[in-house]
């Protein structure tokens, strides 16, 4: 049986993960892959209630935050991550654990080593195959993410939040760049469909 790989997507608010999703979607399914899209947090039924509860309104606490990523992620990977790359599937997954590096780590500043010890028991050692990170000015994406509709929990952040995040993302890419791919997510959008597509391109072994 073929190989199945994950991938994420990751980046700030409004980089146009969305649409670069269906893009990666479309691409491997053309190139004959069997892709399951999901996301963070969500993708299952308890995994979805998190999310509501993740992104409704209310006072949350940073490790309040971080443990309902990873209440999502451990039953994420249990009942869909794991078998469907299992079963040869590829898994393309909006957000993973880098998102939490990011805005529980880097906006909260949430003890990198508690992420990390959370990470190990959960992931059990599954890490992205390949990880595109989308990156723009925060002052775009933030007035690209107010323009599709009403704000979230999250997105009422100040820029000072958007920025940490920012950098964590930079850093993280830096420490792991054979699995995370920076791609300016500010030029036009055939430029960065053509990033994606070399990078895609490298991992089905064109
Ligand atoms: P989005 O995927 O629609 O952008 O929204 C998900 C929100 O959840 C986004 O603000 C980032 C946030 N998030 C975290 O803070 N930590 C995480 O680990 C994940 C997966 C998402």
């Amino acid at each position: 049986m073929n190989k199945g790989y994950f991938i994420t997507l990751e980046g700030g608010e409004g980089v146009g993960k969305t649409t670069n999703l269906r893009f990666v979607r479309e691409f491997l399914e053309r190139r004959g892959k069997r892709v399951l899209a999901t996301r963070e947090p969500g993708g299952t039924p308890v995994g979805e209630k998190i999310r509501a509860l993740f992104l409704g309104d209310g006072e949350v606490s940073p490790e309040t935050e971080l443990l309902l990523v990873f209440a999502a992620r451990a039953q994420h990977l249990l009942d869909v991550i794991e078998p469907a790359l299992e079963s040869g599937a590829w898994v393309v997954c909006d957000r993973f654990t880098d998102a939490s590096y990011a805005y529980q780590g880097g906006g909260r500043q949430v003890d990198a080593e508690f992420i990390l010890a959370l990470e190990e028991r959960v992931q059990k050692g599954r890490q992205p195959d390949l990880t595109l990170l989308f990156d723009a000015p925060v002052e775009v994406g933030m007035a690209r993410a107010k323009k599709r509709g009403p704000i979230d929990r999250m997105e009422k952040e100040t820029l000072a939040f958007y920025e940490r995040v920012r950098e964590t993302y930079l850093r993280l890419a830096g420490r792991f760049p054979n699995r995370v791919k920076l791609i300016d997510a500010s030029r036009p959008i055939v430029e960065v469909e053509e990033a994606i597509a070399t990078h895609l391109n490298h991992l089905c072994g064109q």
